[in-house]
């Protein structure tokens, strides 16, 4: 196991009727004024942004709304939202939604105390040190960006999909109630999942040796998620199906399975390409990137996919051929991705092969040296060729 420094101070307030504590939350992390963040409406059909804001008027908490955050958060909302903090002069976010609009969240948080263009943060390796503080109200069990440090945004100028990183950026308090999942279609709440799976993918397929700790805590989420999962599709209202996926969500993305460890984030690189070209949900195309880059590494650590099967998918271990049971482990995984009703194809989301060639170029956007992953690096020629695997 490597060294490490593991900073992860969010509160967390998890189950039915939390939200009701949002006001209070807020002013117990200094808050005075407070801008309320969302999506497209969703919140507003399943009572979230009705309690939340009776939460903030009970607490006597003043804010201002500003709605309208697209999934695959974009720039343009980041500098309103920059701008009216300022003129405001609100000191406390507060995102009530998914991974897009706590996003959304995080750059204005760290754009408002600024002087730059926040997205200076962006795609550079600067860390951010410097935010307003953000507390979450979450509804979709997906990106963990309710216990992250990252913060995933489109640029509208050029369409690159960056990160940005900081501990200041985690929230400050996250309340997180199952029940405001039930209205999500099936397809995001597969996407979410699936998301949810690859977070612990990137972080399982490591080539730092003995992490048997971290190993069992991330087979522990990958096991809780195909055992929940088939629950959540013969019934959508299960609460206890919706309230173990959503803990699974926090524990996959806040670091506590994968520190310690050299962890890989290739299927991530090369699926934001896909979602910032094609808008497809983030987690759908994970479903389709994640197992493809899986057969194209595969050989690079043979017992470490066999492993996998072995815990995760409940194979048999075939000690002369190791390879098959690795490549048993895969195809069980697609499977499961396929039962939950993701997709497998890029076409699916319209890609067509004549335009991997600009996928390929936008994802070395103009470094035709670069490489993603960890585990394997991957640079141009293995980018191209996992996208064409996955037509
Ligand atoms: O816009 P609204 O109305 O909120 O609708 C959303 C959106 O259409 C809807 N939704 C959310 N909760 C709902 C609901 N609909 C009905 N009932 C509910 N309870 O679902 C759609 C997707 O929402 P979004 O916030 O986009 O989903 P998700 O949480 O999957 O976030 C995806 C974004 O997070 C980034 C992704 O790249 C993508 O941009 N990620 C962020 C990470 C981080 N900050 O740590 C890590 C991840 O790897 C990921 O990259
Ligand atoms: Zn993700």
């Amino acid at each position: 196991m490597e060294s490490f420094n593991f900073y992860s101070p969010t509160y967390f307030d998890f189950g039915k009727g939390t939200e009701s504590n949002a006001g209070q939350l807020v002013r117990q992390f200094g808050g005075s004024k407070v801008l309320l963040h969302y999506g497209g409406g969703s919140i507003k059909k399943n009572g979230a942004y009705d309690a939340v804001v009776a939460s903030l008027n009970e607490s006597k908490i003043p804010f201002v709304e500003l709605g309208g955050v697209y999934p695959n958060p974009k720039s343009g909302l980041v500098y309103e939202g920059i701008e009216t903090c300022r003129r405001e002069g609100i000191d406390f976010i507060l995102a009530v939604g998914g991974g897009s609009t706590i996003d959304s969240s995080k750059a204005i948080a760290l754009g408002v105390p600024y002087d730059g263009d926040f997205w200076d943060f962006f795609g550079s390796g600067k860390i951010v040190e410097k935010a307003l503080p953000i507390g979450t109200v979450l509804t979709i069990a997906a990106a963990g960006s309710e216990g992250s440090p990252n913060v995933v945004i489109t640029n509208e100028s050029n369409l690159m999909k960056w990160s940005a990183k900081g501990d200041v950026l985690r929230p400050k308090f996250s309340i997180l109630n199952p029940e405001f999942t039930v209205t999500l279609p099936i397809y995001q709440t597969a996407s979410g999942i699936t998301d949810i799976f690859v977070h612990i993918c990137e972080r399982y397929f490591t080539n730092t040796e003995n992490v048997e700790i971290t190993d069992r805590f991330c087979e522990a989420v990958m096991l809780t998620l195909i055992n929940e999962s088939p629950k959540l599709l013969r019934d959508p209202r299960d609460y206890e199906a919706r309230a173990n996926i959503m803990w699974a969500g926090m524990t996959a993305h806040n670091n506590i399975c994968g520190v310690g460890r050299e962890q890989d984030w290739g299927s991530h690189a090369l699926e934001h390409e896909i979602s910032a070209l094609y808008d497809c949900p983030h987690g759908a195309g994970l479903a389709v990137i994640c197992p493809a880059w899986m057969e194209y590494v595969m050989e690079h650590n043979i017992n470490r996919f066999a492993q996998f099967a072995v815990r995760v998918f409940g194979c048999s271990m075939n000690f002369e051929n190791p390879k098959e049971t690795a490549f048993e482990g895969i195809r069980r995984f697609r499977n499961f991705l396929v039962s939950i009703g993701m997709p497998q194809h890029l076409s699916e989301f319209g890609v067509k092969e004549s335009e991997i060639p600009k996928i390929v170029e936008h994802f070395l956007a103009g470094n035709d040296n670069k490489t993603v992953g960890e585990f394997v690096k991957l640079g141009k020629e293995e980018a191209g060729n996992i996208y064409q695997s996955c037509l």
